[in-house]
């Protein structure tokens, strides 16, 4: 008889681990930080995609409105036959604003962790864009080198790589990382290649602040979801009722940081270990930096790409630029 797992749940008992390691560790550190990857279990994605509905959540809607209206000219900035990369592809919704602009793309490369998502992706598309080819990669795009995937066979050979990072997600990357992102990405879509990429602009802090302080509470309890998480997966005691979303603007960094916040002093298990917690103290799960031009032309140079076009709404609140690969 095989009694050895299957491959699902292998990958999840692999990820639990991961989780379970992380926490630990993130816990045991002091400030006590958590990473942002673990928000998104299937109730994060969710409430994430509630969050992007949101009034005072301006950025989903306005870059979207944005790419609308730029997409024309970015097709010819991109140029006929090129290999549309995503990073971090999720669901692919403003992917398809580009989809549409560019019915000649080579290729669709959709890169995700999430093995669901990707494929579930993979497949609404292949069935809306029948004559696009879609070439899925489950991978972490953080730590990915090289593209699996042979673009120079078939008739695909030579096709310049045209990179898409929208939402700001470059925004939750600290700026050493989002530097290291964005050389990788540069090695990856190669000397020819070009970056679409969406980032929120630095604005009036009240509205900064609302956007992660939403009247509904969504905000909330997508952070207080990785709690629920912990209690569930790690067999964590966590009292949601006793933690509280926490999220400002830090003018001077230029981000928003984002916490759980204890509301008395209490000592928690998690994973068979005890953690004590004083009124006050917070846990970090995530940032959120924001830009300006100056930020996005150092940010772009550091990492050997020149912008090329700047895109931004008539409120200035958002920006979405086209890097190219610096000679
Ligand atoms: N990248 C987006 C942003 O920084 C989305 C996001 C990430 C987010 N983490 C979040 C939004 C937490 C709200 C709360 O805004």
């Amino acid at each position: 008889m095989n009694l050895s797992p299957t491959a699902p749940d292998r990958a999840e008992a692999g990820d639990r681990d991961e989780f379970r390691d992380a926490v630990l560790a993130g816990l045991a550190r002091q400030p006590r930080a958590i990473p942002p990857r673990f928000l998104y279990d299937a109730r994060g994605s969710e409430l994430f995609d509630a969050i992007c509905e949101l009034p005072e959540y301006y950025l989903t809607r306005t870059e979207t409105g944005i790419l609308t209206a730029c997409t024309p000219e970015l097709a010819l900035l991109a140029g006929p036959g090129c290999a549309l990369v995503e990073f971090g592809s999720g669901s692919s919704v403003k992917t398809r604003l580009l989809l549409d602009a560019m019915p000649d793309l080579a290729a669709y490369v959709p890169i995700d962790i999430s093995r669901q998502h990707l494929d579930a992706t993979a497949e609404r598309l292949r069935r809306d864009y029948p004559r696009l080819r879609v070439e899925p990669v489950c991978a972490d795009y953080m730590a990915l080198e090289t593209l699996p995937v042979d673009l120079n066979g078939g008739d695909m050979s030579g096709a310049p790589r045209l990179g898409f990072f929208p939402g700001s997600t470059i925004g939750n990357l600290e700026p050493h990382e989002a530097t290291a992102f964005l050389r990788r990405a540069r090695t990856l879509l190669g000397d020819r290649g070009a970056l679409v990429l969406g980032v929120d602009l630095k604005k009036d802090p009240q509205r900064l602040h609302d956007a992660y302080n939403d009247s509904a509470g969504v905000t909330a309890a997508f952070t207080l979801n990785l709690l629920r998480r912990m209690n569930r997966e790690l067999g964590a005691t966590f009292d949601l009722s006793a933690f509280a979303h926490e999220a400002f603007y830090d003018p001077v960094e230029g981000r928003i940081a984002i916490y759980f916040r204890s509301l008395r002093d209490q000592s928690v298990i998690v994973a068979g270990r005890p953690f004590a917690f004083t009124a006050g103290e917070r846990v970090h799960t995530e940032y959120s930096y924001k830009y300006d031009t100056a930020d996005i032309a150092a940010l772009a140079q550091s990492a050997g790409f020149t912008i090329d076009r700047t895109w931004t709404d008539p409120g200035r609140q958002f920006a979405v630029v086209y890097l190219e690969a610096a000679a």
